[in-house]
């Protein structure tokens, strides 16, 4: 793992950092590459001007009280009548912890299983993200006990993982859909692979695997979450060998990532579609984005010098 990465990881957990970042005008101008806005209208604006298909998701994580994981359930709820009403087509994504999972799985499962159902009605997906290791268990539980009552749930699985191969298998009787990530948390060595080269190797096997499930016509469905020009490269190469069609999966992307690739590949007749975030809580998720591409710094430079 390069120190950049180590480094902008490491402060995506520092509250003072957060504190003192999200009140600055340049921080805030920087970001808005990849967030196009602090509410849900900027999200639903931003889905109209992309004519895609995207996935919404309000930022926030790690929620300590039950009313307030209520009120982040309550908010899901309302993304998908607005979403409803504008006539889009956008599924969304949460986050575990975000929706209380260290009060009370339990309470969690009822939460979500709400939003499901709704999305359900509505006819859209609803999925669930992975956050660091130590929280892979449960999110794991959590989506079996969806999976068992509603086909419109989606898994995230992180390819760094070593575990990751041994989960998926055991997920397959239950004909689940996967969004396939390389990982974006700070792992150990014991847990995950930390070089490039390895952590792609693994995600082209296990894209393999998901592949050949979703061919097999079991119910597998699949969603790859990267924009890795050579991942997806791999991805459709394979697909096309195992003479899946195009639209036989879905290749996800961040707003404001690979903006050309994304066009690119939809006019090619793939499935493509876009992932919004939106919130007020973007420091650790934007922290996260810079470990990616410590490239990303540049515009955070630019915009403190063009203040
Ligand atoms: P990688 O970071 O290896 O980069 C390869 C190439 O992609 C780069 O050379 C560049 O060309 C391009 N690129 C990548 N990131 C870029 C950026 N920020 N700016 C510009 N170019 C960039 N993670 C997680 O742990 N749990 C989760 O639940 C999710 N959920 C999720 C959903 C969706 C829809 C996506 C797209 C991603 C996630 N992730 C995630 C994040 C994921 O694990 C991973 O950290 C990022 O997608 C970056 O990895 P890439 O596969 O894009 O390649």
């Amino acid at each position: 793992m390069s120190l950049a990465r180590e480094i902008f990881l490491r402060a995506s957990h520092s509250d003072w950092l957060a504190d003192q970042l999200t009140r600055r005008s340049f921080t805030k101008k920087a970001v808005q590459r990849f967030l196009p806005g602090e509410d849900l209208d900027s999200a639903l604006e931003a889905t109209a001007a992309l004519g895609m298909p995207t996935i919404l998701t309000l930022l926030g994580e790690d929620v300590t009280t039950t009313e307030e994981a209520d009120a982040v359930a309550e908010h899901f709820l309302g993304i998908l009548d607005r979403v409803d009403e504008r006539g889009f087509d956008s599924d969304v994504s949460i986050k575990p912890t975000h929706f209380g999972i260290d009060i009370d799985i339990d309470a969690v499962c009822a939460r979500v299983e709400k939003l499901v159902r709704r999305a359900g009605e509505l006819g859209r997906m609803v999925a669930v993200d992975v956050e660091d290791s130590s929280y892979v268990d449960r999110t794991i539980d959590l989506y079996r006990r969806l999976r068992e009552a509603h086909p419109n749930v989606a898994l995230c699985l992180q390819a760094y993982l070593h575990r990751t191969p041994a989960d998926l298998d055991s997920l397959f009787p239950l004909a689940p859909t996967i969004r396939l990530v390389k990982g974006a948390y700070n792992e150990p060595h014991h847990i995950a692979y930390r070089r490039k080269k390895d952590v792609d190797a693994a995600f082209l096997k296990l894209a393999d695997s998901l592949l050949q499930e979703a061919r097999r016509g079991t119910g597998t469905r699949v969603f790859f979450g990267t924009h890795d020009p050579r991942m997806i490269e791999g991805v459709c190469r394979r697909a096309e060998e195992l003479g899946l069609p195009k639209d036989g999966f879905e290749i996800q992307m961040l707003y404001g990532i690979q903006r050309e690739l994304q066009t690119r590949l939809a006019a090619d007749g793939y499935r493509v579609r876009v992932l919004i975030s939106y919130g007020d809580s973007w420091f650790p998720w934007y922290m996260r984005r810079l470990a990616e591409r410590p490239a990303n710094m540049l515009f955070l430079m630019r915009s403190l010098l063009s203040r």
